[in-house]
């Protein structure tokens, strides 16, 4: 078992050098190299991640692998073909841009794979290796094996949605950016943070599936012991897409502006909500009385029954009143 993990690692080492050799050297990567360069990403940047383009074909990797004398067994353990008619088998990524993905330690553990958007190309987005003997998506963090050192001694690390993000940051200076591989956060991956620093910053797209996710990140992270603030980023935007367009210092005012767990509940509880219409007001108000009976500290509690009042434009004594009861009614 130790043994075929150490397959699986070189394995893995000579697709990523194989898709990086297509995307750099070969006619057959040039349309992915055009994409990464029109998306702001250089030589540097692609040595860096050592991103790599999975051919239009479908057996180059596999008859590559097989001629450096790797097993169809191994292949297929890897998860880099997939099972067709007959006993046949194929390429897992086609035409794809492919982010390896590596654990702490450096070695490549798995692959993200992205449509190339000028395609009418079907399928997902991005396609991802599968679970496998060494990779489990929920204990890895993309990127954390460039971002560790930075992170420990950042005392802070800044957990974004996807690939892109984290390299379009490391290469604006944020060098403790990390992702969480898609918006699903877990404990493990909490844990994983905790190793090196005391504080996060959540910067996941301003979009209801990054809100969403950051909510559950945010309670992970703050369970843990971890000083978790969450970077709000205009609607519809990523961090990728920030710092490409504005750069580094403005996304350094976003950091600087981030709010606390508590701060960023309200704001979704508020959130393209009518203010006005009593219904929906006094739902909102429940919400916020149910939220803040939940902290602990006195003054703390204070302080955002104050904040929350001003928000909703609602009489701050009430609003006191009314979380004092809750509060004591949760004793
Ligand atoms: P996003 O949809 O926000 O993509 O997904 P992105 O990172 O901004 O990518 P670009 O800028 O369009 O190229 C965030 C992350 O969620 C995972 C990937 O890890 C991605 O980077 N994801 C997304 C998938 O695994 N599959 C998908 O189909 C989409
Ligand atoms: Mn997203
Ligand atoms: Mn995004
Ligand atoms: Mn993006
Ligand atoms: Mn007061």
């Amino acid at each position: 078992v130790y043994k075929e993990r150490e397959e699986l690692f070189s394995l893995n080492k000579l697709a990523a050098r194989f898709y990086n050799y297509l995307l750099t050297e070969t006619n057959m990567g040039e349309k992915a190299l055009k994409y990464l360069n029109d998306r702001g990403f250089t030589k540097k940047d692609i040595n860096k991640f050592n991103l790599g383009y999975a051919a239009d074909e479908w057996q180059l990797l596999l008859n590559f692998l097989k001629k450096k004398n790797f097993s169809l067994h191994l292949i297929k353990k890897a998860g880099l073909i997939s099972e067709g008619k007959n006993n046949s088998y194929y390429d897992k990524f086609r035409n794809r841009v492919m982010f390896p993905i590596f654990n702490n330690r450096g070695e490549v553990i798995a692959f993200g794979g992205r449509i190339l958007e000028s395609e009418d190309n079907y399928g997902p987005k991005y396609l991802n290796s599968p679970e496998t003997k060494i990779f489990s998506k929920k204990k890895n963090l993309y990127g954390l094996h460039l971002a560790k050192d930075s992170i420990r001694k950042a005392n802070s690390c800044i957990i974004m949605e996807g690939y892109t993000d984290v390299i379009q940051a490391h290469k604006n200076g944020f060098e403790n950016s990390i992702a969480s591989l898609g918006t699903a956060f877990t404990e493990e991956q909490a844990k994983l943070i905790k190793r090196y620093a005391e504080n996060a910053y959540i910067a996941y797209d301003a979009d209801t599936a990054g809100n969403k996710a950051t909510l559950r990140g945010l309670d992970i992270l703050n369970e843990l012991g971890i000083n978790v603030k969450v970077i709000e980023l205009e609607e519809g935007s990523d961090p990728d897409q920030l710092l490409k367009q504005e750069g580094p210092n403005v996304f350094n005012d976003y950091l600087e502006k981030a709010v606390s767990l508590i701060d960023f509940k309200i704001n979704m509880i508020v959130k393209d909500k009518n203010l006005s219409e009593p219904g929906s007001r006094k739902k909102i108000l429940r919400s916020i009385i149910e939220l803040l009976s939940e902290v602990e500290d006195d003054l703390e509690r204070e302080i955002y029954i104050e904040r929350a009042a001003l928000k909703t434009n609602f009489k701050e004594n009430v609003l006191a009143q009314e979380v004092e009861k809750e509060f004591k009614k949760n004793r």
